[in-house]
């Protein structure tokens, strides 16, 4: 095995596919995968690689500063690609302290261990944050963001991201930790936790429920295809520049209306029901708090210098989505049940 790299958040909804590529793509690399299984992390979701020679998985806290630094001290891993977070806005605007401690202290956790155990060894190493678009705030009608746009961070979540990249950038600052960020727009795919948009709409598509449209309905998001994604990581893994940041994106704007009428069109379709079923289910209920007006992604930069570009349209990775969810009954059953219940009664009843 020629490196050790540690990946956390790998039983998330994009972690996983992270992970999933990593093992099948790199058989000489060992892949730790440390999670805490939170509401968010599932095992189902890596089930088919938790076998696999290359892989170790660990269930752990990035809060619990003894237990990461024995665990760095024990392995001594070469490189780190950080997901594990806490990851819904609504959930932020609930309970912010639980961002600030996983998204900042976590981080931060994370790159003292990873300082202690190389110190100034760094020649190799890699820190590879992984954090959001939403760090630079809401756009106008016109408008991207470029790596360049200054941060201004609107929810408890993407101001604990913002906070967490600075962490990461004044390690690499301060103490010459190598490190590269990339700052991602709206993903979706298999195994994305059904509190999100699009999972959360198919599911209430599939039980007949409304679908709860915030505000006007006029909010954009720019869309990628997780696969796209993890393809971007492992690009960016590889050859990003060391201390730069790289903007993914899907090229793909849609406002949540227009995006609503699509998957309720495709659902249609693949259930069988008659054209403009599940578009009766729409129904407008009182907006996010501090909700983001739009998010649009340049991501040029990252096209130009590493050559990567979605693989899908949207069309095509939306009607892949509906396909997985459909033939999946049993994973949208298991985190649907328990817990799930009572967090969709306080935030939509
Ligand atoms: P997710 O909520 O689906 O998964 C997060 C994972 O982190 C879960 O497996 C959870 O168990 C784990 N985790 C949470 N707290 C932890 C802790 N304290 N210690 C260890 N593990 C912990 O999130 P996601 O949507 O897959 O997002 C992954 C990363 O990508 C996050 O950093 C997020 O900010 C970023 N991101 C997400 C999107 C998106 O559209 N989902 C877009 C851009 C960037
Ligand atoms: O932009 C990247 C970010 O995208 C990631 O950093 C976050 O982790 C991820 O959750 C996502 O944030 P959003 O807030 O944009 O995603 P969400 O799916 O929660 O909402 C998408 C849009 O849909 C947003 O404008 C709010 C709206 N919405 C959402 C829900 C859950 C609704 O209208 N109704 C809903 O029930």
């Amino acid at each position: 095995m020629d490196k050790k790299i540690l990946i956390t958040g790998g039983a998330g909804f994009i972690g996983s596919h992270v992970v999933r590529l990593f093992i099948n793509k790199y058989p000489d690399y060992h892949i730790f995968n440390l999670d805490a299984l939170t509401y968010a992390g599932n095992m189902e979701n890596i089930k088919d690689i938790e076998d696999k020679s290359n892989y170790t998985f660990i269930k752990g806290d990035i809060k619990d500063i003894d237990f990461i630094n024995a665990l760095f001290q024990k392995y001594k891993f070469d490189a780190v690609i950080h997901l594990a977070a806490e990851s819904h806005v609504d959930r932020s605007i609930t309970h912010p302290n639980d961002f600030i401690e996983t998204n900042v202290l976590g981080t931060a956790n994370l790159l003292n261990a990873f300082r202690d155990i190389w110190k100034d060894n760094l020649e190799n190493k890699l820190f590879y944050h992984v954090s959001t678009d939403e760090v630079y705030g809401s756009l106008g009608k016109i408008g991207l963001f470029t790596e360049t746009t200054s941060y201004d961070p609107q929810s408890p979540y993407a101001a604990s991201k913002a906070a967490s990249d600075h962490l990461v950038r004044a390690y690499g600052n301060t103490y010459g930790i190598p490190f590269v960020i990339s700052n991602c727009s709206n993903n979706y795919g298999a195994n994305q936790f059904p509190e999100k948009l699009i999972p959360l709409f198919i599911n209430n598509i599939k039980n007949n429920k409304s679908l709860p449209v915030y505000g006007d309905g006029q909010y954009t998001r720019d869309w990628l295809f997780v696969e796209d994604h993890a393809i971007a990581i492992d690009e960016i893994f590889h050859k990003g520049k060391n201390t730069d940041t790289y903007n993914i994106g899907g090229f793909n704007e849609w406002t949540n209306l227009d995006l609503i009428h699509l998957l309720c069109k495709q659902m249609d379709k693949k259930l069988e029901r008659e054209e403009g079923t599940s578009a009766k289910l729409i129904t407008y209920v009182k907006d996010r708090a501090g909700h983001d007006r739009r998010y649009a992604i340049d991501a040029n930069k990252l096209n130009k210098e590493l050559g990567w570009k979605p693989s899908v349209t949207f069309e095509e990775g939306l009607s892949k989505t509906l396909d997985w969810y459909l033939e999946n009954e049993d994973w949208l059953k298991n985190v649907t049940s328990g817990t799930y219940q009572d967090y969709y009664k306080k935030m939509y009843d």
